[in-house]
């Protein structure tokens, strides 16, 4: 009969990615809900806010040499133009305080926060379906949460695949599980902020 440990080990990175975040993500899920971002469009664009500086935080590592090495294809993957229309679509300015973004060097938690964009857009199929409550669609204020062209499904499957396929060492594995870590807590960090400078 296999041990809880021998499960631990034979999980794959992608797993062990979501195993060591569930708590971390669960958290941010609950206090993304709570803050009510389809309550009408002065939360939401207090949501698209939030959106906006994770993404213009993650953007930089979807134009990295080394990483678009080890994840073909993720040039094409960013959503920061897709938050930024939906910005404009609400009438919203697209400037960003730069103390709010946060810079990511170390390439090894680069890929946990890649992890954390790239799973996001999971979720977001809930999301996106919430928006219509509020008449917004990926043409017009909710263009980023819209499902990849390829489908959500299929397309995260493949960048899993990527994930499965990387040759980390333990440190290295390591240092992406804490970059998704901080992923999560950075995210966290920002709705509070965003939250105490607009009130519900
Ligand atoms: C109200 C907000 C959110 C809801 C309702 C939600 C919901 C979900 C759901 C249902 C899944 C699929 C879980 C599964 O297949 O087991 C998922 C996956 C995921 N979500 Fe969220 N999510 C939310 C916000 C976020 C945010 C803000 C982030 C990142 C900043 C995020 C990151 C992820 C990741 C990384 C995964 C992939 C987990 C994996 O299979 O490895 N989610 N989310």
């Amino acid at each position: 009969m296999k041990t809880i440990e021998k499960d631990q080990e034979t999980l794959t990175f992608a797993k062990r990615l979501k195993q060591s975040t569930r708590v971390n993500h669960d958290g941010v899920d609950t206090l993304v809900m709570q803050s009510q971002p389809f309550a009408n469009e002065k939360n939401y664009a207090n949501f698209l806010r939030l959106q906006h500086i994770f993404h213009k935080t993650v953007a930089p590592l979807y134009q990295n040499n080394v990483l678009q090495e080890l994840f073909p294809g993720l040039g094409e993957l960013p959503r920061l133009s897709a938050v930024e229309s939906d910005l404009n679509d609400l009438g919203l300015s697209t400037a960003v305080d730069a103390a709010s973004v946060e810079k990511i060097t170390d390439l090894h938690q680069a890929i946990g926060w890649l992890y954390c964009s790239e799973g996001s857009n999971i979720g977001a199929a809930f999301l996106y379906k919430e928006t219509q409550k509020l008449n917004f669609d990926a043409e017009h204020g909710a263009n980023h949460l819209a499902a990849h062209p390829e489908g959500r499904a299929p397309h995260w499957r493949k960048f899993v695949a990527q994930l499965d396929a990387l040759t980390l060492t333990e440190q290295q594995e390591a240092l992406a599980i804490q970059g998704a870590m901080s992923a999560f807590a950075f995210y966290k960090k920002t709705l509070a902020s965003l939250a105490v400078q607009s009130p519900l």
